[in-house]
Protein backbone atom coordinates (compact mmCIF):
# COMPACT_ATOMS: atom_id res chain seq x y z
CA UNK A 1 0.00 0.00 0.00
CA UNK A 2 2.77 2.62 1.06
CA UNK A 3 4.49 1.75 -2.28
CA UNK A 4 1.58 1.99 -4.38
CA UNK A 5 0.68 5.66 -2.68
CA UNK A 6 4.67 6.49 -2.94
CA UNK A 7 4.79 5.37 -6.76
CA UNK A 8 0.98 7.77 -7.10
CA UNK A 9 3.40 10.55 -5.67
CA UNK A 10 6.21 9.77 -8.27
CA UNK A 11 4.41 10.07 -11.08
CA UNK A 12 1.60 12.61 -10.41
CA UNK A 13 1.13 15.43 -12.62
CA UNK A 14 4.35 14.37 -14.63
CA UNK A 15 4.58 14.52 -18.29
CA UNK A 16 5.69 10.85 -20.18
CA UNK A 17 6.07 11.11 -24.06
CA UNK A 18 5.91 7.04 -24.91
CA UNK A 19 7.68 6.22 -28.01
CA UNK A 20 6.10 3.14 -29.70
CA UNK A 21 8.63 1.86 -32.68
CA UNK A 22 8.25 -1.16 -34.92
CA UNK A 23 8.50 -4.25 -32.84
CA UNK A 24 6.28 -7.31 -31.52
CA UNK A 25 6.93 -6.04 -28.47
CA UNK A 26 4.93 -2.92 -29.35
CA UNK A 27 1.50 -4.54 -28.27
CA UNK A 28 3.61 -4.19 -24.24
CA UNK A 29 3.14 -0.78 -24.54
CA UNK A 30 -0.51 -0.60 -24.27
CA UNK A 31 -0.17 -1.82 -20.46
CA UNK A 32 2.30 0.38 -20.13
CA UNK A 33 0.40 3.48 -20.87
CA UNK A 34 -2.52 1.68 -18.86
CA UNK A 35 -0.28 1.59 -15.92
CA UNK A 36 1.34 4.52 -16.51
CA UNK A 37 -2.03 6.77 -16.21
CA UNK A 38 -2.54 4.23 -13.67
CA UNK A 39 -0.23 6.11 -11.59
CA UNK A 40 -1.31 9.84 -12.55
CA UNK A 41 1.12 10.79 -15.30
CA UNK A 42 -0.44 12.37 -18.74
CA UNK A 43 1.12 9.86 -21.60
CA UNK A 44 1.96 11.00 -24.72
CA UNK A 45 2.26 8.57 -27.38
CA UNK A 46 4.08 8.55 -30.68
CA UNK A 47 4.17 6.15 -32.86
CA UNK A 48 7.05 5.18 -35.69
CA UNK A 49 5.70 3.64 -38.92
CA UNK A 50 6.98 0.45 -38.09
CA UNK A 51 5.16 0.56 -34.49
CA UNK A 52 1.90 1.47 -36.76
CA UNK A 53 2.16 -1.90 -38.40
CA UNK A 54 2.00 -3.59 -34.49
CA UNK A 55 -0.32 -1.34 -32.56
CA UNK A 56 -2.76 0.98 -33.73
CA UNK A 57 -3.01 4.55 -33.35
CA UNK A 58 -6.40 4.19 -31.85
CA UNK A 59 -5.92 2.07 -29.08
CA UNK A 60 -3.25 4.12 -28.14
CA UNK A 61 -5.71 7.11 -28.37
CA UNK A 62 -8.34 5.42 -26.09
CA UNK A 63 -5.81 4.32 -23.33
CA UNK A 64 -3.93 7.77 -23.00
CA UNK A 65 -6.51 9.56 -23.46
CA UNK A 66 -4.51 11.99 -25.73
CA UNK A 67 -3.94 12.02 -29.64
CA UNK A 68 -1.12 9.95 -31.24
CA UNK A 69 1.31 11.58 -33.01
CA UNK A 70 2.48 9.82 -36.17
CA UNK A 71 3.45 12.55 -38.51
CA UNK A 72 6.60 14.95 -38.70
CA UNK A 73 5.38 16.79 -41.18
CA UNK A 74 1.58 16.93 -40.23
CA UNK A 75 0.47 20.52 -40.31
CA UNK A 76 -2.28 20.30 -38.08
CA UNK A 77 -0.11 18.48 -35.41
CA UNK A 78 2.38 20.91 -35.92
CA UNK A 79 0.49 23.65 -35.28
CA UNK A 80 -1.14 22.19 -32.75
CA UNK A 81 1.48 20.50 -30.81
CA UNK A 82 4.50 20.58 -33.02
CA UNK A 83 7.24 18.18 -32.51
CA UNK A 84 9.16 21.13 -30.56
CA UNK A 85 6.51 21.55 -27.92
CA UNK A 86 6.07 17.51 -27.73
CA UNK A 87 10.18 17.31 -27.25
CA UNK A 88 9.99 20.17 -24.81
CA UNK A 89 7.05 19.51 -22.82
CA UNK A 90 7.87 16.29 -21.58
CA UNK A 91 9.20 15.13 -18.47
CA UNK A 92 10.93 12.06 -19.50
CA UNK A 93 10.94 10.50 -22.90
CA UNK A 94 10.22 6.66 -22.90
CA UNK A 95 11.09 4.71 -26.04
CA UNK A 96 9.51 1.04 -25.58
CA UNK A 97 9.77 -0.96 -27.82
CA UNK A 98 13.06 0.18 -28.99
CA UNK A 99 14.57 -1.03 -31.78
CA UNK A 100 17.60 -1.43 -33.04
CA UNK A 101 17.00 0.65 -36.06
CA UNK A 102 15.48 3.56 -34.03
CA UNK A 103 18.82 3.14 -31.90
CA UNK A 104 20.91 3.47 -34.53
CA UNK A 105 19.01 6.94 -35.65
CA UNK A 106 19.68 8.32 -32.74
CA UNK A 107 22.97 7.54 -32.28
CA UNK A 108 24.14 9.28 -35.40
CA UNK A 109 21.73 12.50 -34.66
CA UNK A 110 18.98 11.78 -37.43
CA UNK A 111 15.96 13.45 -37.45
CA UNK A 112 14.03 11.54 -40.58
CA UNK A 113 11.13 11.26 -38.96
CA UNK A 114 8.62 12.73 -35.89
CA UNK A 115 10.28 10.04 -33.15
CA UNK A 116 14.28 10.63 -34.16
CA UNK A 117 13.48 14.56 -34.44
CA UNK A 118 11.94 14.79 -31.04
CA UNK A 119 14.74 12.30 -29.74
CA UNK A 120 17.43 15.20 -31.19
CA UNK A 121 15.39 18.11 -30.17
CA UNK A 122 13.91 17.06 -26.44
CA UNK A 123 16.38 17.77 -23.12
CA UNK A 124 14.24 15.81 -21.15
CA UNK A 125 15.92 12.49 -19.84
CA UNK A 126 15.62 9.24 -22.01
CA UNK A 127 14.64 5.80 -21.01
CA UNK A 128 15.33 2.70 -23.66
CA UNK A 129 13.63 -0.42 -23.30
CA UNK A 130 15.50 -1.92 -26.31
CA UNK A 131 13.47 -5.19 -27.82
CA UNK A 132 14.97 -6.68 -30.80
CA UNK A 133 16.04 -10.70 -32.02
CA UNK A 134 19.17 -11.72 -30.09
CA UNK A 135 21.77 -11.39 -33.34
CA UNK A 136 20.64 -8.22 -33.54
CA UNK A 137 21.15 -7.44 -30.40
CA UNK A 138 24.44 -8.74 -30.05
CA UNK A 139 25.55 -7.10 -33.16
CA UNK A 140 28.71 -5.16 -32.68
CA UNK A 141 26.81 -1.94 -34.30
CA UNK A 142 23.76 -2.38 -32.22
CA UNK A 143 26.39 -2.59 -28.96
CA UNK A 144 28.65 0.09 -29.88
CA UNK A 145 25.28 2.57 -30.63
CA UNK A 146 23.87 1.76 -27.43
CA UNK A 147 26.90 2.69 -25.53
CA UNK A 148 27.21 5.86 -27.02
CA UNK A 149 23.49 6.52 -25.80
CA UNK A 150 24.43 5.48 -22.67
CA UNK A 151 27.87 7.91 -22.65
CA UNK A 152 25.32 10.70 -23.52
CA UNK A 153 23.45 10.08 -20.97
CA UNK A 154 20.51 7.57 -21.68
CA UNK A 155 19.61 5.20 -19.35
CA UNK A 156 18.69 1.34 -20.53
CA UNK A 157 16.25 -1.22 -19.10
CA UNK A 158 16.60 -4.60 -20.50
CA UNK A 159 16.24 -6.40 -22.45
CA UNK A 160 15.88 -9.91 -21.03
CA UNK A 161 16.67 -13.76 -21.67
CA UNK A 162 13.90 -15.85 -23.05
CA UNK A 163 11.58 -16.95 -25.78
CA UNK A 164 11.56 -14.44 -28.95
CA UNK A 165 8.88 -14.23 -30.70
CA UNK A 166 11.25 -15.51 -34.02
CA UNK A 167 11.39 -18.54 -32.11
CA UNK A 168 14.87 -18.09 -30.82
CA UNK A 169 16.02 -17.96 -27.51
CA UNK A 170 17.82 -15.64 -25.96
CA UNK A 171 18.00 -11.66 -25.00
CA UNK A 172 16.24 -9.60 -27.03
CA UNK A 173 12.66 -9.24 -24.94
CA UNK A 174 11.30 -6.53 -23.23
CA UNK A 175 11.81 -5.94 -20.03
CA UNK A 176 9.28 -6.48 -17.78
CA UNK A 177 6.54 -4.01 -17.70
CA UNK A 178 7.57 -3.72 -13.75
CA UNK A 179 10.79 -3.51 -14.65
CA UNK A 180 10.36 -0.49 -16.72
CA UNK A 181 7.66 1.27 -14.71
CA UNK A 182 10.52 0.89 -11.97
CA UNK A 183 13.18 2.61 -14.24
CA UNK A 184 10.96 5.15 -14.80
CA UNK A 185 9.97 5.14 -11.41
CA UNK A 186 14.00 5.63 -10.72
CA UNK A 187 13.78 8.46 -13.39
CA UNK A 188 11.40 10.68 -10.95
CA UNK A 189 12.92 9.60 -7.68
CA UNK A 190 15.20 12.31 -6.22
CA UNK A 191 19.12 11.46 -7.02
CA UNK A 192 21.72 12.21 -5.08
CA UNK A 193 22.02 15.72 -6.41
CA UNK A 194 18.49 15.96 -7.00
CA UNK A 195 17.89 20.27 -6.36
CA UNK A 196 21.43 21.28 -6.99
CA UNK A 197 22.16 22.88 -10.56
CA UNK A 198 25.59 22.13 -11.92
CA UNK A 199 27.50 23.91 -14.70
CA UNK A 200 30.11 22.13 -16.78
CA UNK A 201 32.46 23.40 -19.20
CA UNK A 202 33.94 20.78 -22.42
CA UNK A 203 35.48 20.54 -25.17
CA UNK A 204 38.83 23.04 -26.50
CA UNK A 205 38.10 26.68 -27.63
CA UNK A 206 39.03 28.04 -31.44
CA UNK A 207 39.99 31.76 -31.06
CA UNK A 208 40.22 33.14 -35.23
CA UNK A 209 43.02 34.32 -36.76
CA UNK A 210 41.19 35.39 -39.51
CA UNK A 211 37.72 34.10 -40.75
CA UNK A 212 38.82 30.56 -42.13
CA UNK A 213 41.70 29.87 -39.29
CA UNK A 214 41.97 29.46 -35.53
CA UNK A 215 44.19 28.82 -32.94
CA UNK A 216 42.79 25.52 -31.24
CA UNK A 217 43.52 22.09 -29.18
CA UNK A 218 43.19 18.54 -29.47
CA UNK A 219 40.18 18.35 -26.97
CA UNK A 220 37.39 16.29 -28.09
CA UNK A 221 34.95 16.82 -24.85
CA UNK A 222 34.68 13.11 -24.35
CA UNK A 223 35.42 13.94 -20.29
CA UNK A 224 33.52 16.81 -20.44
CA UNK A 225 30.78 15.85 -21.76
CA UNK A 226 30.88 12.71 -19.90
CA UNK A 227 30.87 14.29 -16.22
CA UNK A 228 27.61 16.61 -17.64
CA UNK A 229 26.10 13.13 -17.86
CA UNK A 230 26.67 11.88 -14.78
CA UNK A 231 25.77 14.61 -12.99
CA UNK A 232 22.56 14.53 -14.99
CA UNK A 233 22.30 10.99 -14.02
CA UNK A 234 22.76 11.78 -10.24
CA UNK A 235 19.84 14.35 -10.45
CA UNK A 236 21.44 17.51 -10.82
CA UNK A 237 20.17 20.23 -13.24
CA UNK A 238 23.25 20.72 -15.35
CA UNK A 239 23.86 23.16 -18.19
CA UNK A 240 26.98 22.03 -20.49
CA UNK A 241 28.95 24.92 -21.79
CA UNK A 242 30.72 22.94 -24.78
CA UNK A 243 33.57 24.15 -27.30
CA UNK A 244 33.41 23.28 -30.65
CA UNK A 245 33.52 19.31 -30.59
CA UNK A 246 31.92 16.61 -33.42
CA UNK A 247 30.52 14.32 -30.38
CA UNK A 248 26.97 14.53 -29.76
CA UNK A 249 25.25 16.29 -27.20
CA UNK A 250 24.31 14.57 -23.61
CA UNK A 251 20.10 14.49 -23.06
CA UNK A 252 18.65 15.40 -20.13
CA UNK A 253 20.54 18.84 -20.02
CA UNK A 254 21.02 22.42 -21.58
CA UNK A 255 24.00 22.55 -23.78
CA UNK A 256 25.06 25.87 -24.45
CA UNK A 257 27.71 26.18 -27.89
CA UNK A 258 30.15 28.29 -27.75
CA UNK A 259 33.25 29.12 -29.97
CA UNK A 260 36.06 31.01 -28.15
CA UNK A 261 37.13 31.53 -24.92
CA UNK A 262 35.46 34.62 -24.00
CA UNK A 263 32.25 33.39 -25.47
CA UNK A 264 32.88 30.25 -23.18
CA UNK A 265 32.73 32.60 -20.27
CA UNK A 266 30.03 34.74 -20.79
CA UNK A 267 27.91 31.57 -21.43
CA UNK A 268 29.08 30.44 -17.65
CA UNK A 269 28.36 33.58 -16.49
CA UNK A 270 24.61 33.74 -17.83
CA UNK A 271 24.23 30.17 -16.63
CA UNK A 272 24.85 31.32 -12.59
CA UNK A 273 24.13 30.31 -10.29
CA UNK A 274 25.34 27.03 -9.58
CA UNK A 275 26.29 24.54 -6.64
CA UNK A 276 29.35 23.15 -8.70
CA UNK A 277 31.01 23.95 -11.52
CA UNK A 278 33.28 21.42 -13.19
CA UNK A 279 35.40 23.11 -15.47
CA UNK A 280 36.70 20.29 -18.07
CA UNK A 281 36.96 22.21 -20.99
CA UNK A 282 40.05 22.67 -22.62
CA UNK A 283 40.31 26.64 -23.25
CA UNK A 284 42.87 28.28 -25.04
CA UNK A 285 45.40 30.32 -22.68
CA UNK A 286 45.78 33.05 -25.63
CA UNK A 287 43.86 34.87 -28.50
CA UNK A 288 44.92 36.31 -31.30
CA UNK A 289 45.28 40.25 -30.26
CA UNK A 290 43.31 41.71 -33.72
CA UNK A 291 42.29 38.64 -35.84
CA UNK A 292 42.17 39.47 -39.72
CA UNK A 293 38.74 40.45 -40.93
CA UNK A 294 39.63 38.90 -44.16
CA UNK A 295 41.83 36.08 -44.86
CA UNK A 296 45.51 36.55 -44.85
CA UNK A 297 47.25 36.38 -48.11
CA UNK A 298 49.91 34.09 -48.52
CA UNK A 299 51.80 36.62 -51.39
CA UNK A 300 54.43 35.17 -53.25
CA UNK A 301 58.10 37.07 -51.51
CA UNK A 302 55.54 38.35 -48.56
CA UNK A 303 56.64 37.94 -45.02
CA UNK A 304 55.38 35.54 -42.78
CA UNK A 305 52.57 36.96 -40.89
CA UNK A 306 53.50 37.24 -37.32
CA UNK A 307 50.47 36.98 -34.88
CA UNK A 308 50.33 39.05 -32.03
CA UNK A 309 48.63 37.06 -28.85
CA UNK A 310 46.68 38.47 -25.89
CA UNK A 311 45.92 36.26 -22.89
CA UNK A 312 42.25 35.15 -22.54
CA UNK A 313 40.41 35.14 -19.29
CA UNK A 314 40.51 32.34 -17.19
CA UNK A 315 37.12 31.01 -16.59
CA UNK A 316 38.10 28.21 -13.75
CA UNK A 317 39.66 31.41 -12.06
CA UNK A 318 36.68 33.62 -12.44
CA UNK A 319 34.42 31.16 -11.15
CA UNK A 320 36.12 30.53 -7.96
CA UNK A 321 37.22 34.12 -7.38
CA UNK A 322 33.78 35.43 -7.52
CA UNK A 323 32.19 37.20 -4.40
CA UNK A 324 28.67 37.01 -5.20
CA UNK A 325 27.07 33.49 -6.72
CA UNK A 326 30.57 31.62 -6.04
CA UNK A 327 30.00 27.80 -6.96
CA UNK A 328 30.01 26.10 -3.29
CA UNK A 329 32.42 23.42 -5.37
CA UNK A 330 34.54 24.34 -8.07
CA UNK A 331 36.43 21.58 -9.79
CA UNK A 332 38.85 21.98 -12.40
CA UNK A 333 41.36 20.00 -14.44
CA UNK A 334 44.98 20.16 -14.79
CA UNK A 335 46.71 18.86 -18.05
CA UNK A 336 50.28 18.49 -17.49
CA UNK A 337 52.98 16.84 -19.60
CA UNK A 338 55.39 16.56 -16.53
CA UNK A 339 55.57 16.69 -12.77
CA UNK A 340 51.57 15.93 -13.11
CA UNK A 341 50.35 16.60 -9.20
CA UNK A 342 53.10 19.10 -8.18
CA UNK A 343 51.75 21.45 -11.38
CA UNK A 344 47.95 20.54 -10.39
CA UNK A 345 48.37 21.64 -6.78
CA UNK A 346 50.33 25.12 -7.97
CA UNK A 347 47.18 25.45 -10.29
CA UNK A 348 44.70 24.56 -7.38
CA UNK A 349 46.03 27.48 -5.19
CA UNK A 350 46.78 29.55 -8.08
CA UNK A 351 43.15 29.54 -9.35
CA UNK A 352 41.07 29.22 -6.31
CA UNK A 353 39.60 25.72 -7.00
CA UNK A 354 38.23 23.33 -4.44
CA UNK A 355 39.24 20.15 -6.19
CA UNK A 356 42.07 19.30 -9.21
CA UNK A 357 41.46 16.26 -11.24
CA UNK A 358 45.17 16.16 -12.78
CA UNK A 359 45.66 14.37 -16.02
CA UNK A 360 48.80 13.53 -17.95
CA UNK A 361 48.31 14.81 -21.40
CA UNK A 362 51.76 13.78 -22.61
CA UNK A 363 52.29 12.18 -26.33
CA UNK A 364 50.97 9.02 -26.22
CA UNK A 365 49.29 9.08 -22.94
CA UNK A 366 45.86 8.95 -25.56
CA UNK A 367 44.57 12.14 -23.20
CA UNK A 368 42.83 14.08 -25.23
CA UNK A 369 40.50 12.52 -27.36
CA UNK A 370 41.07 8.84 -25.84
CA UNK A 371 38.09 6.91 -24.23
CA UNK A 372 39.70 6.48 -21.22
CA UNK A 373 41.99 8.89 -18.41
CA UNK A 374 44.18 8.47 -15.62
CA UNK A 375 43.54 11.17 -12.99
CA UNK A 376 45.00 12.34 -9.81
CA UNK A 377 42.19 13.87 -7.12
CA UNK A 378 43.86 17.15 -5.44
CA UNK A 379 41.64 18.36 -2.87
CA UNK A 380 43.24 20.87 0.33
CA UNK A 381 43.44 17.79 2.37
CA UNK A 382 45.48 15.82 -0.09
CA UNK A 383 46.27 13.23 -3.39
CA UNK A 384 44.52 10.80 -4.74
CA UNK A 385 45.41 8.73 -7.61
CA UNK A 386 42.73 7.41 -9.39
CA UNK A 387 43.50 3.90 -11.62
CA UNK A 388 42.94 4.30 -15.28
CA UNK A 389 39.47 3.77 -16.38
CA UNK A 390 36.92 4.79 -19.07
CA UNK A 391 36.37 8.91 -19.25
CA UNK A 392 32.35 7.81 -18.40
CA UNK A 393 33.88 5.80 -14.79
CA UNK A 394 35.71 8.83 -14.11
CA UNK A 395 33.09 10.92 -14.26
CA UNK A 396 30.98 8.96 -12.44
CA UNK A 397 33.52 8.52 -9.46
CA UNK A 398 33.48 12.26 -9.87
CA UNK A 399 29.69 12.76 -9.44
CA UNK A 400 29.58 10.18 -6.53
CA UNK A 401 32.39 11.88 -4.93
CA UNK A 402 30.08 15.38 -5.44
CA UNK A 403 27.47 13.82 -4.10
CA UNK A 404 28.91 12.69 -0.98
CA UNK A 405 31.15 16.13 -0.25
CA UNK A 406 27.29 17.76 -0.53
CA UNK A 407 26.21 15.08 1.74
CA UNK A 408 28.64 15.61 4.34
CA UNK A 409 27.85 19.55 3.92
CA UNK A 410 31.73 20.12 3.18
CA UNK A 411 34.06 20.10 -0.34
CA UNK A 412 36.63 16.90 0.51
O1 LIG B 1 38.16 16.56 -24.19
P1 LIG B 1 38.89 15.23 -24.09
O2 LIG B 1 39.48 14.80 -25.41
O3 LIG B 1 38.04 14.16 -23.44
O4 LIG B 1 40.14 15.45 -23.13
C1 LIG B 1 39.93 15.73 -21.80
C2 LIG B 1 40.86 16.87 -21.30
C3 LIG B 1 42.32 16.41 -21.38
C4 LIG B 1 40.66 18.12 -22.14
C5 LIG B 1 40.44 17.15 -19.80
O5 LIG B 1 40.54 15.98 -19.06
C6 LIG B 1 41.28 18.26 -19.20
O6 LIG B 1 42.38 18.05 -18.71
N1 LIG B 1 40.76 19.50 -19.26
C7 LIG B 1 41.48 20.72 -18.87
C8 LIG B 1 42.38 21.15 -19.99
C9 LIG B 1 43.16 22.40 -19.67
O7 LIG B 1 42.98 23.39 -20.30
O8 LIG B 1 43.95 22.29 -18.62
P2 LIG B 1 44.89 23.49 -18.04
O9 LIG B 1 45.81 22.81 -17.10
O10 LIG B 1 45.46 24.28 -19.16
O11 LIG B 1 43.86 24.42 -17.28
C10 LIG B 1 43.58 24.25 -15.89
C11 LIG B 1 42.14 24.52 -15.61
O12 LIG B 1 41.83 25.87 -15.94
C12 LIG B 1 41.16 23.68 -16.40
O13 LIG B 1 40.09 23.36 -15.54
C13 LIG B 1 40.68 24.59 -17.52
O14 LIG B 1 39.35 24.30 -17.91
C14 LIG B 1 40.75 25.94 -16.83
N2 LIG B 1 41.01 27.07 -17.73
C15 LIG B 1 42.19 27.19 -18.39
C16 LIG B 1 42.43 28.30 -19.16
C17 LIG B 1 41.45 29.30 -19.25
N3 LIG B 1 41.64 30.38 -19.99
N4 LIG B 1 40.29 29.15 -18.61
C18 LIG B 1 40.06 28.06 -17.84
O15 LIG B 1 38.98 27.94 -17.26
Amino acid sequence: MWNIARVMRVLSGKSILLIVAGGIAAYKSLELVRRLKDRGALVRCVLTEAGARFVTPLSLAALSGEKVHQDLFSLTDEVEMGHIRLAREADLVVVAPATADLMARMQAGMANDLASAILLATRAPILLAPSMNTAMWEHAATQANLKSLRQRGCKTVGPQDGDLACGEVGAGRLAELSDILAAIDDGFSAGPLKGLRALVTSGPTHEPIDPVRFIANRSSGKQGHAIAAALAGAGAKVTLVSGPVSIPDPAGMCVVHVETAEQMLAACQKSLPADIAVCAAAVADWKVKTPAGQKLKKAKGAAVPSLELATNPDILATLSGLKKERPRLVVGFAAETQNISAHAKAKLEAKGADWILANDVSEGSGTFGGDSNQVHLITRSGIETWPRMSKSHVAQELAERVARAFKKGKKA
